[in-house]
């Protein structure tokens, strides 16, 4: 008995030690507080496992792949080589939240062989950052198989404990969804299935999460998982295993072609990210996602500017106007026999009125939707391949004029492509439609995907949408346009590599408070999304709502925040355009609309000051040229007392400083609009302690002297 268990022993020793000097492979961070570590198993398993401060953070996770038409890639493989490397640089962001970003991460490429026929090689890129870390699969050329069709990615993110998750499901085909915080072992997706108020295509097959899905472990510590660097490939969801507290990556699968991924071998799959900081605040300053794409393609992307924005848009979402131009109902009454009167939305005339508002108050874009024939037939009908040609403008809307008028007055008019999912057409139409922009000068186009994606079997998320989201923003680039897409795929940081994708939604936006039977986005929705959807890109959000009661267009809505936390909001999430959303007559005599007329678009740095996810959030920023500092700060449905610090600010210059914040009385739901407006003294030395009402937030404009 004693002489087995020591040949055990013995036997044991040996296979680690083999283990560790054949296949056993560690990758720090450059400051070395991140560590990644590759391991194979004994049957060849490739598995990494996550190290923050010398604790484990993520458990040992397998690696692999299945196909349709090969055996699956899991096991059976041992190291054949390997590299490492150091790289640093820093790198100009042409717009964005600041303007130097660094790049410095170490990087260890494993490769991979399998032991028996066929042999097959896969190479595996760690990337330490001290933000965070990364991996990505590299496929050769395999003898026989000009293409590989992935039927799933089998990498695992093998959590340490039960954290606490901000998460909403992982939905084929919408990000408009809302977040629950739970215990990771208590992610449940089924209640969103029933829950399908207002959302026109989703499809939840399976209890999984979508990405940015991020987590605070015991100690504070701050993870978030994504991927960076989308590109032809499905987009990757994360199958939740309650019991294991583990998740597995789950691509977007098209039942139409019968397969999550086909490309030609050899190529590089999307980033595998893992976010991770000291505090949620430090997740935002993270520039990860960015970092992991490559360096701008496109060059000189000057003639896209920043800037605010107004639109022919929130009247049709009040139901005052329709963006169709014969149409007789409002978009809440469509479902039934009542005639309400409204009136087309895109007129000439409507066009001038707000074009007179924005040039008065320094808003450089116009955005009309509803221009283009189609609008009756764009929703609800099964074929809708061919309805928008993006060519032809309604009887009442003489674009040439419009747009002279707007030019006239150093308005940019904002083109809108509503596709209603009907990928195709846009396809065949993108030559004629964006070289109709450049005709007319117009350097950004909003687009739009609502709808299931024709063709049938296809998902907004998967990879052959991937591609059309690609394609367009490529496209665009011919003819000096820049995209803002809504029901988009994810940012995946490819706006390094391609300036021109300048915005998207992707998640619940303003809108909803328009028209959702839920009453609209809870006071905690953004306090989330910044710790979320925004780690993975700017959001065309549409803040700026003034009218916060929507009276009397909209009796069952509103606005669920301050106007004070409308005013934060355009610090607080970032976009390269900001809207401001609401009517030129809510706007009309408003003191508080001095901070969006002054707040700026495009940034020298960013500094998150305070933060807790789901919670309150404090951003400033610079804007560059100006030196100017704005700061935004916004809280859930708790009130609470922040202080700031000014150190941030430039200790040789003086700053005319205006603070709009909550009245003492004032309450998102209760009383909304009590704001006050005040000129305050402050310098690099001081510090301001503020209350913010339940639901509320403040902005401080600190314009330099
Ligand atoms: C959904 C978009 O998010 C919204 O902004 C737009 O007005 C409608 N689609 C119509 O295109
Ligand atoms: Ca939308």
């Amino acid at each position: 008995m004693k002489i087995v268990s020591t040949l055990l022993l013995h036997l044991m020793v040996l296979s680690m030690a083999a283990c560790n000097s054949l296949t056993d492979t560690v990758l720090d961070s450059p400051s070395g507080n991140l560590t990644i570590e590759f391991m194979l198993s004994e049957a060849g398993t490739p598995s990494y496992q996550v190290f923050f401060g010398g604790s484990e953070i993520i458990a040992p996770s397998t690696m692999g792949f299945e196909f349709n038409d090969q055996e699956a890639m899991n096991a059976g493989f041992e190291m054949i080589g390997g590299s490492e490397r150091t790289f640093k640089e820093t790198w100009e962001m042409p717009w964005g939240e600041q303007r130097d970003v660094v790049n410095h991460f170490k990087e260890m490429k494993v490769e991979l062989q399998e032991t028996s026929a066929p042999n097959r090689k896969l190479d595996i890129y760690f990337r330490a950052y001290d933000d965070g870390v990364a991996f990505r699969y590299y496929f050769h050329e395999q003898d026989g198989h000009a293409l590989l069709t992935i039927a799933q990615e089998k990498t695992h993110f093998n959590l340490t404990d039960d954290h606490t998750v901000w998460w909403q499901p992982g939905d084929w085909d919408i990000y408009e969804q809302l977040y629950t915080e739970s215990k990771f072992s208590e992610i449940e997706v089924e209640p969103y299935r029933k829950n399908l108020a207002n959302l026109i295509a989703t499809y939840i097959p399976e209890n999984s999460v979508n990405t940015p899905v991020t987590m605070r472990m015991e100690d504070g510590t701050h993870l978030s998982f994504h991927e960076a660097n989308l590109w032809n490939y499905a987009g990757m969801t994360l199958l939740v295993d309650t019991t294991n507290l583990s998740m597995e990556s789950s691509l977007v699968k098209s039942d139409r072609l019968g397969y999550a991924v086909q490309r030609k071998l050899p190529f590089a799959t999307p980033w595998r990210t893992i976010q991770i900081a000291e505090n949620a605040g430090d997740l935002i300053e993270s520039k990860l996602i960015v970092n992991l794409n490559e360096p701008n393609k496109l060059g000189d992307v000057s003639w896209f500017r920043p800037m605010k924005y107004m639109g022919i848009w929130w009247e049709m979402h009040l139901g005052i106007a329709t963006w169709d131009y014969e149409q007789t109902q409002d978009m809440s009454t469509w479902n039934t026999d009542e005639a309400t009167s409204v009136r087309h939305g895109a007129t000439t005339e409507n066009a001038k009125r707000y074009i007179d508002f924005a040039s008065k108050n320094g808003i450089n874009g116009l955005l009309v939707e509803g221009w283009n024939t189609g609008w009756d037939r764009w929703i609800g009908f099964p074929d809708r391949e061919g309805v928008f040609d993006f060519v032809t403008p309604y009887p009442d809307y003489d674009i040439d004029e419009v747009v002279n008028y707007a030019n006239e007055r150093g308005v940019e008019i904002i083109m809108h492509h509503e596709t209603s999912a009907a990928p195709r057409t846009y396809e065949q139409q993108m030559d004629t439609a964006y070289a109709l922009m450049q005709k007319y000068g117009m350097h950004i186009v909003k687009s739009g995907y609502v709808g299931p994606i024709i063709p049938d079997g296809e998902y907004h998320h998967g990879q052959w949408m991937v591609n059309h989201y690609n394609h367009h923003t490529l496209k665009a680039a011919e003819y000096e346009v820049a995209v803002n897409i809504h029901e988009p795929i994810k940012a995946t940081g490819l706006r390094r590599t391609y300036p021109n994708l300048i915005s998207r939604e992707g998640l619940r936006g303003q809108e909803f408070n328009a028209w959702a039977m839920d009453g609209g986005n809870p006071p905690d929705h953004l306090p989330t999304v910044a710790f979320t959807r925004m780690l993975s890109g700017p959001i065309d959000f549409t803040p700026g709502i003034f009218n916060i009661k929507l009276d009397p267009y909209r009796e069952d809505n509103q606005v669920n925040t301050t106007l004070a936390q409308q005013l934060a909001l355009y610090v607080v999430i970032y976009s390269p355009i900001q809207m401001a959303a609401d009517l030129p007559e809510s706007y009309e005599g408003q003191p508080a609309f001095q901070f969006i007329r002054d707040v700026g678009v495009d940034w020298e740095q960013s500094i998150v000051l305070n933060g807790e996810v789901g919670d309150f959030v404090t951003i400033a920023r610079e804007e560059r040229e100006t030196g100017n500092w704005f700061v935004g700060a916004i809280t859930d449905e708790e009130s609470r007392e922040l202080t700031i610090s000014f150190e941030f600010l430039d200790s040789n210059a003086e700053y005319e400083v205006i603070i709009y914040k909550d009245g003492e009385d004032a309450h998102w739901d209760d009383n909304p609009t009590s704001i006050n407006i005040e000129k305050i003294e402050i310098d690099f030395t001081s510090s301001l302690t503020i209350q913010l009402a339940e639901g509320g937030g403040f902005a401080i404009s600190l314009l330099k002297k």
